[in-house]
């Protein structure tokens, strides 16, 4: 079968062909639709995760696809699979043939195209655990959330509306602004940050970028409310005025989605049935499995909208 491989940290990933996987039990063999190309996936190639496969290994930490075979899981079921180890601990999902332990797999719903079921896990159960389980949203608050325009970003603008919040998402230019749905506030991020967030006052905030985004966005947060820290592509620091910030009494609260894994599989039947009725929408860009690295560049840039994720038979 083919499958992507990588033989060393930051090599470009190279299609092989390699033995296909034979059942075993506590496994289920998963033909790959659809498999999802994220930041995870990056983190692990480039070596700058805990943990990593052996070399050479197969990337993927997610994908969608139809059970092949299995004890667990009905032959020709439509599922999506997500951790347990896929392409952290062994092999991933950036292959034909996918062999995932029996609890990485979880029911796709027939609405929900393979390539959404692939990517939606992660995003949209981290807006979830962060409006909800970490930040405890209730109807009538004000949110804001920056990266408005990533796949988090999106989806926690979308949830938060449908929770009854009232929104303003934060984006870097006009042709972004127009990817908003229309019930959100928009405020696009001028060179100066502070200027362009004057009229912003929120009970949350939800900042999926941190760095000088973060430091700019903070003070924006009503006294008493609270912000979730999500990401920290712009930058990995912030810093406190502790006299500054013990009075204006804002929680900073930490979401982290390997701790709360749990809380994203309760959440994921209903966010799946929400994604399949058009209640949730999330962008998603197919490649061809060949086209791996160009997949895992484009993640990177700047500008780009939604999930990547690898097909097969492109
Ligand atoms: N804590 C957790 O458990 C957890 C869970 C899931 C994800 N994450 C992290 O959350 C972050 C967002 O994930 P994602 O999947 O939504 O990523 P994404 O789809 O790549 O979106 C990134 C967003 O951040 C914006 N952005 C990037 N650099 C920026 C900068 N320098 N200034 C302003 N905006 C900037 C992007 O806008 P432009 O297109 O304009 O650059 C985009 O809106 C990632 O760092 C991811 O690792 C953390």
């Amino acid at each position: 079968m083919k499958a992507v491989r990588v033989h060393a940290f930051d090599a470009t990933p190279v299609l092989e062909d390699i033995p296909e996987p034979v059942p075993r039990p506590g496994r289920t063999l998963v033909r790959m639709e659809a498999a999802t190309v994220g930041h995870i996936d990056r983190t692990v190639w480039r070596g700058s995760f805990l943990k990593h496969p052996p070399f050479p290994y197969t990337p993927g930490v997610e994908a969608s696809g139809v059970v092949v075979a299995s004890a667990a899981h009905p032959e020709g079921q439509r599922v999506w699979l997500r951790g347990s180890g896929l392409g952290t601990l062994f092999d991933g999902t950036w292959c034909e043939l996918i062999d995932a332990p029996d609890e990485a797999v979880g029911l796709l719903p027939d609405g929900v195209p393979a390539a959404v079921g692939s990517a939606f896990f992660s995003p949209s159960t981290s807006a979830w655990v962060a409006l909800h389980d970490v930040a405890r949203l209730s109807a009538g608050e004000c949110v804001l959330v920056t990266g408005a325009t990533g796949a988090v970003g999106s989806l926690a603008v979308q949830l938060a509306l449908d929770a009854g919040a009232e929104v303003t998402a934060l984006v870097a230019d006009a042709a972004q602004a127009a990817w908003m749905p229309p019930a959100a506030k928009v405020v696009v991020l001028g060179s100066n940050l502070a200027a362009s967030l004057e009229s912003v006052s929120v009970d949350l905030l939800i900042d999926t970028v941190g760095g000088p985004v973060l430091a700019a966005v903070l003070p924006r947060v009503r006294p008493g409310g609270r912000a979730v820290l999500v990401g920290y592509t712009a930058g990995n620091t912030l810093t406190l005025d502790i006299a500054h910030f013990l009075q204006r009494d804002v929680s900073l609260l930490p979401l982290n989605m390997f701790r709360r894994e749990s809380a994203g599989r309760v959440a994921a039947p209903e966010l799946l049935a929400r994604l399949a009725d058009g209640r949730l929408e999330l962008d998603v860009r197919p490649f061809a499995l060949q086209d791996a690295a160009k997949a895992m560049d484009w993640i990177s840039q700047r500008g780009h909208r939604g999930r990547a994720v690898l097909v097969t038979g492109r």
